[in-house]
């Protein structure tokens, strides 16, 4: 399965995805993880990146879409993975269904967690990471709005997307995000069995 997470920051998608990526056997991709971690090695990409980081401002579609690129073509992502924070501009999706298409691999389902503002506001600041701070909090929720929300009209027109609401437990919102991923994973197998038999 591939599966995307969109939704603001601190809305829960790194909590959920560790989890997920359990119940699934996929890899977690998180492009914040990834930017960190390339940050924290010293790279070229990762001191490019942070400039926009620490400001709360999406780092540019190319170095993002090299970083993940990379990632994908690693062998443990062939058969799916959990895609967390990406992609977050049109540009970035379009050039993700390019990839997609070559390797003849569908998108299954993007996962849009929903938590209202002042309970993302709350959960980050018990946080402290690095762009954690209040003003850095506020460019990251406008960038959301702004970059990344349109994206949800894009997969809703092709019918893969799905809103879960993100409040309560982890346990409680693991299990609607479960029960939602169940359904689209009953319904691949049906389409591929289906496809078999017609051969
Ligand atoms: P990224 O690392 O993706 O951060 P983000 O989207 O701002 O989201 P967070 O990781 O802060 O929140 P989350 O939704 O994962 O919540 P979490 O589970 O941690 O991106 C960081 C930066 O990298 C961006 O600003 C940008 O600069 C750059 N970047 C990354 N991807 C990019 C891309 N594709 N294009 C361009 N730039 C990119 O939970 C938050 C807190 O809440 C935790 O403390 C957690 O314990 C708690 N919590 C979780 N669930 C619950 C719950 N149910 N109840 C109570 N507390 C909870
Ligand atoms: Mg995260």
């Amino acid at each position: 399965m591939r599966i995307i997470f969109i939704g603001p920051p601190g809305v829960g998608k790194g909590t959920q995805s560790q989890r997920l990526v359990q119940y699934l056997g996929i890899p977690h991709v998180s492009t914040g993880d990834l930017l960190r971690d390339a940050l924290q090695r010293h790279t070229e990409l990762g001191r490019m990146a942070e400039t926009f980081m620490s400001q709360g401002q999406l780092v540019p579609d190319p170095l993002v879409l090299q970083i993940v690129g990379e990632r994908l073509e690693q062998g443990d992502c062939h058969h799916g993975c959990l895609l967390d924070g990406f992609p977050r501009t049109l540009g970035q999706a379009k050039a993700l269904d390019e990839f997609l298409q070559q390797r003849g691999a569908p998108i299954s389902a993007v996962i849009e967690l929903k938590v209202d503002e002042e309970e993302v506001v709350r959960r980050l600041a018990q946080r402290k990471r690095g762009d954690d701070t209040p003003e850095i909090i506020r460019r990251r929720m406008k960038s959301y709005w702004e970059q990344t929300a349109p994206l949800l009209d894009y997969y809703r027109k092709r019918n893969i997307l799905y809103r879960i609401n993100g409040v309560g437990t982890t346990d409680e919102v693991f299990e609607r995000i479960k029960a939602v991923l169940d359904e689209v994973r009953e319904k691949e197998s049906q389409t591929q069995s289906d496809a078999t038999n017609a051969d």
